[in-house]
């Protein structure tokens, strides 16, 4: 029954790791009954993807979650997700359009999908994502508040290894000496907040100091990196409010993403 009791929910590709723990831990506190899912949703994944690789390693998964007190760990199969004669799918807010959406044309289109179906099985009141997929976060706000879904999306910050590193479920692709390059996003995203910090407002100006960073490591290769606005994601000129960086990367196979929130310096001596 769902009168009367908060069901939090934690909608996962499993892999869990630190990041995920911290969500789970965040809607544990939020709620009665707590929902994880662990569904590689094919949907969502390019057809020169890692769907087939994408680490799968289910014992473990189950025993972080029994450890963390989840109620239910939702594990659907593919095929009770897409019976045959499935054909709806989510079309996409401006908002998914750029940056992902680009690079990963079918992406978000599956993401927006899944998360849609998700909600409408599992029926809770809050769901938690991490601040890692910014832009996805975006999407599934707008998707809740468009579609009626009357359920809070709560957005959880990133968590980091010691380096700086975003945590996620492909650090495991990077070889020993790609995941010591790998702490070059975060460096390149420091890098333009502490340019916004200082008081420089040119996005242009910011944008560089981020790619400086970069080509200083070549074997990393930029995909994207920009200063934008964090409500509608369209790059910023000029950086007087508050801004989102955001960076994706790529070193050898893997793709890296990431991002950091950052207010300019005017706009910090208002809440002085
Ligand atoms: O962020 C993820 O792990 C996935 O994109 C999500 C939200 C579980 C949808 O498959």
């Amino acid at each position: 029954m769902r009168e009367g009791v908060r069901i939090g929910f934690v909608p996962t590709m499993g892999a869990l790791h630190e990041g995920h723990r911290a969500l789970i831990r965040a809607a544990r506190l939020r709620c009665d009954a707590l929902v994880v899912s662990i569904f590689v949703n094919p949907k969502q994944f390019g057809p020169q993807e890692d769907l087939v690789k994408y680490p799968r390693p289910i014992s473990q998964d189950r025993a972080l979650c029994r450890k963390e007190g989840v109620d239910v760990c939702f594990e659907p199969t593919v095929e009770a997700m897409y019976p045959s004669g499935f054909q709806t799918m989510v079309t996409l807010p401006m908002i998914a359009r750029r940056w992902e959406g680009e690079v990963r044309p079918h992406h978000f289109t599956g993401v927006a999908t899944v998360v849609t179906k998700l909600f409408g099985i599992v029926r809770p009141r809050i769901a938690l994502f991490g601040q890692k997929d910014f832009q996805q976060s975006a999407l599934v706000r707008q998707l809740a508040k468009d579609l009626n879904l009357g359920v809070e999306i709560v957005v959880c910050p990133t968590v980091r290894e010691a380096d700086g590193l975003a945590m996620s479920s492909r650090n495991i692709y990077l070889s020993p000496d790609d995941r010591i390059r790998a702490a070059t996003l975060y460096k390149s995203l420091q890098a333009g907040a502490e340019v916004i910090r200082r008081g420089v407002t040119d996005g242009e100006t910011v944008r560089s100091a981020m790619v400086r960073v970069i080509k200083n490591e070549p074997a990393v290769t930029i995909d994207y990196l920009a200063v934008c606005d964090p409500t509608t994601l369209d790059p910023l000129s000029s950086v007087t409010r508050q801004a989102v960086l955001l960076g994706a990367v790529r070193i050898g196979a893997t793709r890296l993403i990431d991002n950091i929130l950052v207010s300019a310096k005017q706009a910090r001596r208002s809440f002085e």
